[in-house]
């Protein structure tokens, strides 16, 4: 462990457990339970603006980082409440994705993700500030026996995420994460020709509604996002590095989204389960400072490929590729 290096702004001093660093953030290396409670974590705490996470999923088939099952996953995710609460600002965000299990052998699906997500809620005492879907168009068609091979299902292509707060106004704008708008409204800013007055759907449209140029749309909590690239940094350093992908990332986009959203400029951003640091790297390129956790070796290994090498610090030389160590 070389702890002579320059510390980065997020907190005071490196963790026992930095795996990595940059001038933005920290991978920590170790069970989130564990490493979020010590006491190396408290500059930051009341100081994390967003928890954007995807915690492993309650599968009722072993993935391969070892996921609990049933009411023990229950139990475990709902713990983490507290220690959430103790990190936030007052105005602080969860946000939770987690995907759709199936029972095992079953056409059917499992609910106890949405358990999940219930009882985190219920007995932490939050606010559902909104619930978003991530929809990937580009999904392959899973479960195969029920979707392609007996063809008695669709195909599972979303997401849910929980967007959660102690308080019932979190810190928000959706002002950062507007779209680009339709043709047909850029036509009708263009023409500022369009009926007013009150429509099928009981809206009343005012004379000046879509007059004005707001600078893009507000999107919908229906989020479409593809997970296709096929050769990103990532995949090139994993590969030339002989490191397995991590086989559950999310598409930089989903946490980009919701750091626009959520967070400004230098606010802190926490992923506790954060597998190949996708939040970080997302983080990082919108100038938000990012702590990491997560305890599997070749992931965190795999993940410095999210980030320019210039700009690493490498703390803890076992969790680098072969070869690739640095003087301490
Ligand atoms: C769904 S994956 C997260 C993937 C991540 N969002 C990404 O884009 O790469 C969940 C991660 O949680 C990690 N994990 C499992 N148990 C954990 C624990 N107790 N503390 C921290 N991380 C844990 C797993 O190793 C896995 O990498």
């Amino acid at each position: 462990m070389n702890a002579n290096k320059r510390p980065v702004a997020v907190l005071p001093n490196f963790p026992a457990s930095t795996a990595y660093a940059t001038d933005r953030g920290l991978m920590l290396h170790g069970l989130a339970e564990d490493v979020l409670k010590h006491q190396d974590l408290d500059a930051i705490r009341g100081r994390v603006q967003l928890i954007f996470t995807s915690p492993p999923f309650p599968l009722n088939t072993k993935k391969k980082y070892g996921n609990l099952q049933g009411e023990e996953y229950l139990q475990w995710l709902t713990s983490f409440g507290p220690l959430f609460r103790e990190l936030l600002t007052p105005d602080g965000s969860i946000v939770i994705e987690l995907g759709n299990s199936w029972e095992p052998g079953l056409p059917t699906m499992s609910t106890l993700g949405l358990k999940a997500l219930l009882r985190f809620q219920e007995e932490n005492n939050l606010h559902l500030c909104q619930e978003f879907i991530c929809h990937n168009p580009a999904r392959l068609p899973s479960p195969a026996q029920w979707v392609t091979i007996e063809r008695i299902r669709l195909k599972d292509s979303f997401t849910r995420l929980w967007w959660l707060s102690p308080s019932s106004r979190p810190k928000a704008n959706n002002k950062n994460v507007l779209k680009e708008y339709s043709v047909a409204m850029q036509r009708l800013l263009k023409t500022k020709q369009f009926n007013s007055g009150k429509r099928p759907s009981e809206h009343h449209i005012s004379e000046e509604a879509f007059a004005v140029d707001h600078g893009g749309a507000i999107p919908p909590n229906v989020l479409s996002i593809s997970n296709t690239r096929a050769n990103d940094p990532y995949q090139e350093y994993c590969r030339e590095n002989d490191i397995g992908f991590h086989p559950a990332r999310m598409p930089i986009d989903l946490p980009e989204f919701f750091i626009n959203f959520l967070t400004d400029a230098d606010d802190i951003v926490l992923d506790p389960f954060g597998g190949s640091n996708t939040t970080g790297a997302a983080a990082e390129k919108l100038n938000r400072y990012w702590v990491a956790v997560e305890p599997t070796p070749h992931y965190i290994k795999g993940s410095l490929g999210r980030f320019n090498r210039d700009r690493v610090q490498i703390i803890d030389n076992d969790l680098l590729p072969a070869g690739d160590e640095v003087e301490s």
